[in-house]
């Protein structure tokens, strides 16, 4: 089979790596760091399956453009993907559909007071996201009703975030340790892959620091079970893919559904419409079935691999440039790589790299490089994560020392059954 990844980063490199060992894999436009990159056109690469990595290709509609021209994609098209391009959207939809989430109203940028008088009927945290995609930094959570209102109306009147925060969704603040799942849905049905992962928001440690696309990821997250993960998909995954199918969308990618355990039991946060990053990095390589198979089956409608997934653990470490998130330097030569590499049971994926004539890598994004530990326990993948990671070198180089940690670890996450 010959399979088209479509992206660039960290999880796209996960994508190929595993897609590679039974099909011939192209990744466009890949990067310097990532084996079978191409700079043809999408549209123009020939290929069995087409498996689009980011949410923007996605929410521009990607997937329609090539199943319009009679492709088989691994993603869904642009009325599924509205699950990720609008958070009022979305939580109309799970609110429809019965899902336990956060008490919400959303607001546009002709209702500021209104949006500020909703506010008021909220304890601290106060919760102010953007309607619209905004990589990951669209979300306030903050105890000080000054600086949510302040978000109000700087959010909707286009000063922070432009368009995307012209709408805004204000909600109630819950507090517990979260938790990521992930769903293949054909269409007609979610198959859960039975596993889960915890991934590092915050820049530094301690989860000090502003968000970042995630700092790092750890799987499977200690004393969750798959039964356990089958009640969330009960409450949460299931009920989504009905409603949709009343809404005529046919739904043919991955569901990534992330919760907060509350003491009031499991609370559904997101959707995203693709997998995470790094998620992906700690989840795909585990894969115990042929992904490429598993993948055209869902593209194609009629899913009917159950997945399994390793019982190892994988802990990944994100090595991000200087001034990551903000303004991430670019364009320094990355030491240590093929001495990472040799490590037995590491696995290092190019998340932002290029290389130079001298065939060097070049950091060449703010996350540069995901190195992955694989093991019989966390703490085994975690030592051997870490290790590489001292191995590798470039002026600024930024990374957590915490990943997968014994503390962020032992949060108790108690499914209500
Ligand atoms: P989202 O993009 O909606 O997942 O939000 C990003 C992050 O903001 C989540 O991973 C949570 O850490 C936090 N967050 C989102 N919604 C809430 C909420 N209702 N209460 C507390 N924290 C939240
Ligand atoms: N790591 C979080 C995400 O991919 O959205």
């Amino acid at each position: 089979m010959k399979v088209c990844v479509v992206g660039s980063g960290g999880r796209e490199h996960a994508f190929v790596k595993s897609l590679s060992n039974d099909s011939e894999v192209v990744a466009a436009p890949g990067s310097g760091g990532i084996e079978g990159s191409t700079s043809s056109p999408v549209m123009e690469i020939d290929a069995d399956l087409y498996v689009i990595g980011p949410e923007v290709p996605l929410v521009n509609g990607l997937a329609d453009e090539l199943r319009s021209a009679g492709c088989n994609v691994f993603g869904p098209g642009k009325s599924g993907a509205r699950l990720e391009a609008s958070k009022a959207w979305m939580k109309d939809l799970v609110h429809a559909a019965g899902v336990p989430t956060a008490r919400y109203a959303s607001f546009d940028q002709y209702q500021i007071e209104e949006a500020i008088e909703f506010l008021i009927t909220f304890e601290p945290p106060y919760v102010i996201k953007t309607d619209g995609l905004a990589a990951g930094k669209g979300v306030l959570v903050t105890n000080s009703y000054d600086d949510a209102v302040m978000d109000i109306k700087q959010k909707l009147t286009g000063v922070a975030f432009g368009d995307a925060g012209r709408r805004i969704v204000i909600e109630e603040g819950l507090t517990g340790p979260e938790l990521s799942l992930f769903a293949l849905c054909d269409g007609e049905k979610a198959v859960l892959i039975p596993t889960s992962a915890q991934d590092h928001k915050r820049l530094l440690d301690d989860d000090r620091g502003p968000n970042t696309g995630g700092m790092g990821c750890y799987s499977p997250v200690p004393n969750m079970s798959q039964a356990d993960l089958e009640v969330l998909m009960d409450i949460a995954v299931h009920p989504t893919v009905q409603e949709l199918k009343k809404r005529d969308i046919d739904y043919r990618g991955v569901l990534f559904a992330g919760f907060i355990m509350t003491p009031d039991g499991p609370k559904l946060l997101e959707y995203n419409v693709r997998f995470g990053d790094p998620e992906a990095q700690v989840i795909l390589p585990r894969f115990e079935n042929s992904l490429s198979e598993t993948l055209l089956q869902v593209a194609q409608g009629k899913l009917t691999i159950q997945p399994t997934v390793s019982a190892d653990a994988m802990v990944t470490v994100v090595l991000a440039s200087e001034g990551y998130p903000s303004s991430p330097r670019t364009g320094d030569v990355i030491h240590g790589l093929d001495e990472a590499r040799a490590i037995e049971g590491v696995t290092v994926f190019c998340a932002g790299v290029e290389s130079n004539v001298e065939g060097e890598l070049l950091t060449n994004g703010g996350r540069v490089l995901n190195i992955c530990g694989r093991a019989a326990t966390l703490d085994a993948a975690r030592e051997l994560a870490y290790q590489a990671t001292n191995l590798i070198f470039w002026p600024g180089m930024q990374h957590r020392t915490d990943i997968g940690a014994s503390i962020e670890r032992d949060n108790n996450r108690e499914v209500n059954k």
